[in-house]
């Protein structure tokens, strides 16, 4: 039977209609597989998040919708890096770049994102899709790189600090001695003299602190017990009087494992010295000890103000410290030292509630 040709246009103008909403539900269906996708209208309020975008903030679907983007901010980047952003977009252009997010959970995570303008008929943005790809491990595998580099190009250095103010400063301090052994018992210069020497001396450990960390020698592994050095440590640290308010607690043995267990010493040293100060030089500082098949796991917890959450990256960074008078190569050093021994150092901030310093060593 010959079709009316009205019917058979409307067929085929329905056809193409069914055809593409098609391609564009496989589209769709493809984008959502590949990528962590949300729309935002104008102002930015988010209007529609694939299950990616939940899947990797944490959030549920419901938390998300109606919010803006700020629900996801890491506070890392600045006003200006998100002023560019909107500036771009608002204008029509598409903006691409590397931002880093916190999941509801507290996780950083890192996208690399496309957001694209949907422009009207007078070309003026209607919506907003952003379209990302997580690329944390790339990220970390970056700051690994550098951390190197900046550590090579320091090995180099300390090697003509060394040379440069180590022979030096021995030299004067020698000179000294021998000044100071000429003068009378109760001269009043000898307080002078000594007083140069403890200053000398105090820059001494400090260029010693820069080269330990720079140089570090290989680790020279024997069978050493845990609950052995922890109990050496504490004492260490007992030894100043500065400290003499601090209750240290060791609540827990350890194994024996293999190690290096003076440079595990001069590690652990530094978390309970960076513990004590944070106390204040009062208060109460946990060691705990948690042995698994493959780990042992030693934790410093302290009951001080703890950090923020932007500076937690920082904080294994050498010389980055808030310290009046600290290097800033304490926590550097420490964590070098355990990833010598194929473990890892972290730290995390209970908000307020203090510091806890995480060793984890391998138990083979
Ligand atoms: N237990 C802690 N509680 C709060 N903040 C801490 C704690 N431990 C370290 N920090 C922070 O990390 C920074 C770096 O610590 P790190 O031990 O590397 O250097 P430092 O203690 O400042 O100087 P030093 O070289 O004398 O150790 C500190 O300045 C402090 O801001
Ligand atoms: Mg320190």
């Amino acid at each position: 039977m010959p079709l009316n040709p009205r019917a058979a246009a409307g067929a085929r103008d329905r056809s193409h209609r069914d055809e593409s909403l098609k391609e564009l539900q496989d589209t769709k269906f493809a984008l959502d597989r590949s990528a962590i996708v949300a729309t935002t209208d104008v102002e930015g309020k988010i209007t529609y998040v694939n299950e990616k975008f939940c899947q990797i903030s944490g959030y549920a679907e419901a938390d998300l919708l109606g919010q803006d983007h700020r629900i996801i901010n890491s506070d890392y980047h600045s006003k200006e890096f998100f002023r560019q952003l909107w500036i771009t977009i608002a204008r029509g252009e598409v903006w691409n770049g590397e931002v880093r997010n916190r999941a509801k959970n507290g996780k950083i995570y890192w996208v690399d994102t496309t957001i694209v303008p949907f422009l009207d008929d007078h070309g003026k943005p209607y919506q907003y899709m952003a379209i990302r790809f997580e690329i944390t491990e790339r990220k970390r595998a970056e700051a690994r790189l550098r951390e190197q580099e900046t550590l090579a190009r320091l090995g180099e250095m300390a090697a003509v600090v060394a040379h440069e103010v180590k022979n030096p400063l021995a030299g004067i301090r020698g000179a000294l001695q021998v000044i100071g052994g000429r003068m009378e018992a109760g001269a009043q210069e000898r307080a002078v003299i000594d007083d140069i020497q403890t200053r000398i001396d105090a820059l001494n450990e400090m260029v010693q602190d820069l080269l330990v960390f720079a140089r570090p020698t290989p680790p020279k592994m024997a069978p050493s017990a845990v609950t052995t050095l922890l109990a050496g440590t504490v004492a260490l640290l007992r030894r100043d009087p500065a400290w003499a308010d601090v209750e240290v607690v060791v609540s827990d043995e350890g194994p024996t494992l293999r190690m290096d267990a003076a440079q595990i010493q001069v590690a652990l040293f530094n978390l309970l010295l960076n513990a004590a100060q944070a106390v204040n030089g009062k208060g109460r500082v946990d060691v705990t000890v948690e042995t698994t098949d493959a780990w042992c796991e030693i934790a410093v917890r302290d009951t001080g103000p703890g950090f923020d959450d932007g500076v937690s990256d920082k904080l294994f960074e050498p010389f980055f410290t808030t310290k009046h008078r600290g290097s800033g190569l304490g926590l550097a050093t420490a964590k070098r030292v355990v990833e010598m021994h194929h473990g890892t150092l972290t730290a995390e901030s209970g908000g307020g509630s203090g510091a806890v310093m995480l060793i984890r060593l391998p138990r083979s």
